[in-house]
């Protein structure tokens, strides 16, 4: 058995308990969040609570930990754990700033301590099938890819003020799942331009986005997000894989290269049906249908073989540092109106 602690028991730490204690392989070992819905939850689970994280991996001495606080607190502990060599999952974003992300990077790099990012969307079904596809070379180079975002959060969502204040909004709390994707299949962003807009709920934050995106490769895409716009285009609903959602089928993400195309998450690949034809004959179209595993149970999977040091993290801190990168660089390009150099932004926020 795996023994694991979760520190903060909200939102989504409520899910994470469900699923540690429903794994087979996994031992819930202790929570830790002062409120007191967590001292109830913690009753109702029949496992030991605690007000103060380092009092608790000192005294319970957990072989893994997951972190689901609010951003601002991803540092602190996630530093706690990583000083006692304690592997730990830290919910998306790796922290709320680059310095901060640097911090945690360095130091888990220093100490050899696994560190594994929340960006649940690399262990799903589509996302896992169209790496594969890429990786196979059945694509050819890609060329452009295209994506979409577009849902329509109900207004009691923003009544924790923290979603509609810096460090909140759609681009941190939502595009950088989008953003971590796209480096996931595309390869690593150079720089990116964007418009930004908070004209449909009036927030500090924005709420809607464009990007035009260079990546390393040569590869260009672009990328709209909304979370004020009814639509069903977001991998949320495409992927039927999201905590709470419903499915509606269709695609969210389009990937196009020199020998065919791909769309995601209903899995369409269109090719020429033979060499040497071109854009005046009909394309031929083949499901590659994705095996049938649950996201976030993959990636607790993957957490295990992390802690016991039998994988690397699929989501390393660095990693999970490059992808917030990428996404405070959209707000900054929409403000600053020019494209913005992700390597430029990684630099100039390392600690000296
Ligand atoms: N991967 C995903 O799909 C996903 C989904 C939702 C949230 N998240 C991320 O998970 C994190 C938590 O988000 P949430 O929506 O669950 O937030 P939340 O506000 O619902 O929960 C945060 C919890 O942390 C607790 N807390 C505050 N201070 C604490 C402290 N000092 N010690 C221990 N606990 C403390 C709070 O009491 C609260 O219960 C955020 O980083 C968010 O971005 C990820």
């Amino acid at each position: 058995m795996t023994s694991l602690v979760l520190i903060g028991t909200g939102l989504i730490g409520r899910e994470h308990a469900r699923l540690i204690l429903s794994h087979p392989e996994t031992e819930l070992v202790a929570i830790c969040d002062p409120s007191s819905e967590s001292q109830h939850l913690a009753a109702s689970l029949g496992v030991p609570h605690y007000a103060e994280w380092d009092a608790m991996l000192d005294q319970v001495k957990p072989d893994g930990a997951i972190i689901a606080l609010p951003n601002q607190l991803h540092e602190p502990v996630a530093l706690s754990c990583i000083s006692r060599n304690i592997a730990c999952l830290i919910e998306k974003p790796i922290a709320e700033t680059l310095p901060a992300a640097w911090r945690i990077t360095l130091a888990a790099e220093q100490s050899g301590t696994p560190v594994l990012v929340g960006h649940q969307r690399r262990h799903s079904p589509d996302i896992r099938a169209a790496k594969q596809t890429i990786e196979a070379g059945d694509l050819g180079p890609l060329v452009a890819v295209n994506g979409m975002t577009l849902f329509d959060k109900p207004n009691d969502y923003f009544n924790a003020e923290w979603r509609t204040k810096a460090g909140g909004g759609v681009l941190l709390i939502n595009l950088i799942h989008d953003i971590d994707v796209l480096r996931y299949l595309v390869g690593e962003i150079d720089s990116i331009r964007a418009f930004t807009s908070s004209a449909s709920r009036g927030f500090e934050v924005e709420d809607t986005a464009s990007l035009a995106i260079k990546f390393e490769n040569g590869t260009l895409g672009t990328f709209i997000i909304s979370d004020s716009a009814v639509s069903p285009w977001a991998w949320e609903y495409t992927s039927g894989q999201a905590l709470y959602h419903p499915t509606q089928p269709g695609a969210c993400l389009f990937l196009a290269g020199r020998k065919a195309a791909l769309s995601v998450s209903d899995m369409y690949m269109w090719r020429h049906a033979h060499e040497h034809e071109h854009w005046q004959h009909p394309l031929v179209r083949e499901h590659r249908a994705p095996e049938r595993s649950l996201t976030y149970v993959n990636q607790l999977d993957h957490f295990i073989q992390v802690i016991h040091r039998k994988v690397a993290p699929l989501i390393s801190a660095r990693d999970g540092m490059s992808t917030l990168a990428a996404t405070l660089a959209v707000s900054r390009a929409g403000r600053e109106d020019r494209a913005i150099s992700i390597t430029g932004l990684l630099n100039e926020s390392r600690p000296s």
